[in-house]
This record gives structure tokens, C-alpha cells and sequence, in this order.
């Protein structure tokens, strides 16, 4: 199946390493350009290198917190300077703290509003001008399983990405007729680094191997999903095969999510 990506620019978040890392690497395979972002600059860079190297794709790396206004906008701008264009927006990043949800204060509420949510109407409204001016655009969100089946402690997470989830829909109503959609994909477990940061020991690097077994039982497939997994859905929502479907929710969860829609 061609999908149609060879002339297009991809904005993808938390791209240096994770689920953002193999969109960026499987939208660049299949043609796209791919602006890749996260805070860290040298490992994303390396990450820049290692796709380009491996795809033959254009790459540029975009070093920001998603968490602040302004390096929202220096995203979209910066990719609009150098490409002229955005056609493909991942919305993508790490992820507020875990705990129970009554221990959180104002600051650590308005830190992950800033995170979750703010960032996606930001990137959004920076990258949709553009879209609207081509007449096409894809917008893609990845949040979590647990937006739409919550999980105690990760309170903050589940709060936002429902807003992710309202926004998204409500604006998929207000561009159903300008050739653009907007999707959000909610991943089950998936191996990545952050695993180590949700059954961590407490030790860096270090997974408590029972709480992930004991997690793993749960999900009927029986294993862990891959970020390609992840990556291989996005490629198809980015892909004008997809041009139908807008406003929906994925889930890619090897089957956990436990209710009938
Ligand atoms: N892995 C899972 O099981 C799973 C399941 C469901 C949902 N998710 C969600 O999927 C997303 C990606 O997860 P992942 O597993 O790929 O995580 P990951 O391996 O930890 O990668 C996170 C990526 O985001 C970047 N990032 C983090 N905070 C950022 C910020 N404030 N501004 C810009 N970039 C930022 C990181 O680079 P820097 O640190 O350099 O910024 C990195 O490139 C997260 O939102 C996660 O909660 C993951």
C-alpha cells in the first residue's frame, strides 16, 4: 500500500527516543521530510542522524519544551521557515508525574495542564494555517490507554488527555471540510524507556520484573506492544487512505481496553 508521503512535512514530538522516535523513523521510510522534536539536543540529534542515515529522508531537529508557549511556537515556526509547509502533526511527549490525584497542588495541576493539553492546542494552532491554506493536513495525537479506561495514579495523565480527547473532536467538526483530520491514539503498554518509569525499582534503569509480569497477564495478548505498533497506525491515519476518518480515538492495546467502543 504506497501512502502517499513522499512530498510531505512531518512535525513529530518527543522524537529522539520512544513511540515518537519509530513515526518519525517510519514517516521518514516512507518519503516524508520529518522535523523531530524533544528537549534534549544532543540525543536528538543523533536520533536526526540515525534516520536519515537509515531512510535517506530529509531530517531536522527542533530542541524544545513542549511545556513552554513559546517553544510551541519556535516549533512550528522554525518548521515552517525551513520547509515552507506542515502537512503532518504528531502531537507527542513525555508525560506529567504519577500519584494519587489528591496529592497534586495547583503548580504540579497547571504543569501537566501545560504539558498535556496546552501543548496540543499550541502545536495545533501553530501548524493549522498552513494546512488550511493547502487544503490537507493530518493531525495525530498520542495519549493514553488510560484517557479512556483510567488507572489510579496517573490522575493527571487520564485529566488532561480527556481534554486532548474534547479538543480534538470538537475541532475535527470545526475542519471536517477543509481536507484535514485530527485522530488521537491511545497506547496500551508499550516497551519503551518509559516503562522504567512507571515499574521502576526506584534505581535508574532498573524494572521491577513482577509488577511487569503481573501488568502483562492483563493484557490478552499476553506481551508488551512495540512503538512501531504505534507507529504503523499513525502512518496510516497520516496517509490519505484515512482521509475519512476524523475526531476518532484508537486504542492500541493488545486488546486490554475493556468495553465494547
Ligand atoms: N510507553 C508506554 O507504555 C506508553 C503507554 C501509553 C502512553 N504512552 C505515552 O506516549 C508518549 C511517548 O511515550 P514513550 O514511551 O515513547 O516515552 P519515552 O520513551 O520516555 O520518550 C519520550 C520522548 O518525549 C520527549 N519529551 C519528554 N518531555 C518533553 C517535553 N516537555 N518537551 C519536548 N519533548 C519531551 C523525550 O525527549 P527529552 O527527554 O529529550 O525531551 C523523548 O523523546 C508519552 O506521552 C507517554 O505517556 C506511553
Amino acid at each position: 500500500m504506497d501512502l502517499s508521503l513522499k512530498d510531505k512535512i512531518a512535525v513529530v514530538g518527543g522524537a529522539s527516543q520512544g513511540i515518537g522516535y519509530a513515526i518519525a523513523h517510519l514517516l521518514a521510510s516512507e518519503g516524508a521530510t520529518v522535523a523531530m522534536v524533544a528537549r534534549k539536543q544532543e540525543p536528538l540529534q543523533e536520533a536526526c542522524n540515525r534516520i536519515t542515515q537509515e531512510t535517506g529522508a530529509i531530517t531536522f531537529a527542533i530542541p524544545a519544551d513542549i511545556r513552554k508557549a513559546a517553544d510551541c511556537e519556535n516549533i512550528t515556526r522554525a518548521a515552517l521557515e525551513r520547509f515552507g509547509k506542515i502537512d503532518l502533526l504528531i502531537n507527542n511527549d513525555g508525560a506529567p508525574p504519577l500519584g494519587e490525584i489528591q496529592s497534586f497542588d495547583d503548580i504540579a495541576w497547571h504543569k501537566a495542564v501545560e504539558q498535556n493539553l496546552m501543548s496540543v492546542v499550541r502545536l495545533t494552532r501553530g501548524a493549522l494555517p498552513s494546512m488550511q491554506k493547502n487544503g490537507w493536513g493530518r493531525i495525530v495525537n498520542i495519549t493514553a490507554l488510560s484517557a479512556i479506561q483510567p488507572i489510579a495514579r496517573f490522575g493527571l495523565s487520564v485529566a488532561t488527555w480527556a481534554g486532548v480527547i474534547g479538543y480534538s473532536k470538537t475541532l475535527s467538526l470545526e475542519i471536517a471540510n477543509q481536507g484535514i483530520t485530527i485522530n488521537t491514539i491511545c497506547p496500551g503498554r508499550i516497551a519503551t524507556g518509559r516503562l522504567g518509569t512507571v515499574f521502576g525499582t526506584g534505581t535508574p534503569g532498573q524494572i521491577d520484573q513482577n509488577q511487569l509480569a503481573q501488568m502483562t497477564q492483563q493484557i490478552p495478548m499476553g506481551r508488551i506492544g512495540e512503538p512501531d505498533e504505534i507507529a504503523g497506525l499513525v502512518a496510516f491515519l497520516c496517509s490519505p487512505w484515512a482521509g475519512y476518518i476524523s475526531g476518532s480515538v484508537q486504542h492500541v492495546d493488545g486488546g486490554r481496553h475493556a468495553s465494547l467502543i
